[in-house]
């Protein structure tokens, strides 16, 4: 397969702010890291709605605070997994959303979400993906001895924190590290990173075969 943006904007509207949904599930600071990038005026995407699947998830203030359109769609209220991820696509598809980005949502997507949505949502993980997928993974990284860890944004599949890498950004494991100093340490990074990869995706600067991704903005980034 060959090369192609992860979105297509419709040529009659190449200037509309790309369509963002936002999955969460709890605190919710990579979501504000997106409100207050989206606030800047040249901003090529907008977060058009909000969703959690927890009722109380402080990041749905945030959202309300911001006056986005926010909705709450409980897996509890459904007896499957497919029958939760239709809904989730019911919400997406009536806000036209373009782009699902999952920050801090702990729920997996079931393969007929993805097969609408393919290499349209993506995720950050806290780690240097392959390393350390699934939950903890700074704890994992700290009990690992690396000297260096960090976050990885990435296309979702099927997989856990599998997908094909968009970006990474890497910070040192000090000696002194505990788990709470590691999270808040790659944090600050993924609240960098996750902006600048949607920003890269709605401007088409993020294409993909399938397999793996190329990221116009890659050299720069690392060399700067
Ligand atoms: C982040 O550390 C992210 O890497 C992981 O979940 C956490 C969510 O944090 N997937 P927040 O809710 O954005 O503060």
């Amino acid at each position: 397969m060959a090369f192609a943006p992860l979105i297509l904007r419709a040529p009659c509207k190449p200037n509309d702010p790309m369509r963002v949904a936002v999955f969460v599930s709890g605190h919710g600071s990579n979501l504000q890291a997106l409100i207050n990038d989206t606030k800047r005026s040249t901003s090529p995407y907008e977060i058009a709605l909000v969703i959690s699947n927890e009722k109380d998830a402080f990041a749905l203030k945030r959202a309300e605070h911001a006056g986005l359109k926010w909705k709450v769609i409980s897996h509890k209220d459904y007896k499957s997994r497919d029958e939760f991820d239709a809904q989730l696509l019911k919400a997406c598809k009536a806000a036209k959303i373009e782009l699902v980005v999952l920050a801090g949502f702990m729920r997996l997507l079931s393969s007929a979400f993805l097969k609408e949505y393919r290499n349209r949502v993506v995720n950050v993980h806290p780690a240097l993906c392959p390393s350390f997928p699934g939950l903890h993974a700074q704890k994992q990284a700290l009990a690992a001895g690396v000297w260096y860890s960090g976050c990885t944004v990435h296309i979702v599949n099927e997989g856990v924190d599998t997908g094909a890498i968009i970006a990474q950004s890497s910070v040192p494991i000090l000696s002194d590290d505990d788990e709470d100093k590691l999270i808040h340490r790659i944090q600050a990074k993924e609240h960098k990173l996750f902006k600048t990869v949607i920003r890269a995706i709605a401007k088409g600067k993020v294409s993909t075969d399938g397999k793996t991704v190329r990221f116009a903005d890659r050299d720069k980034m690392l060399l700067a």
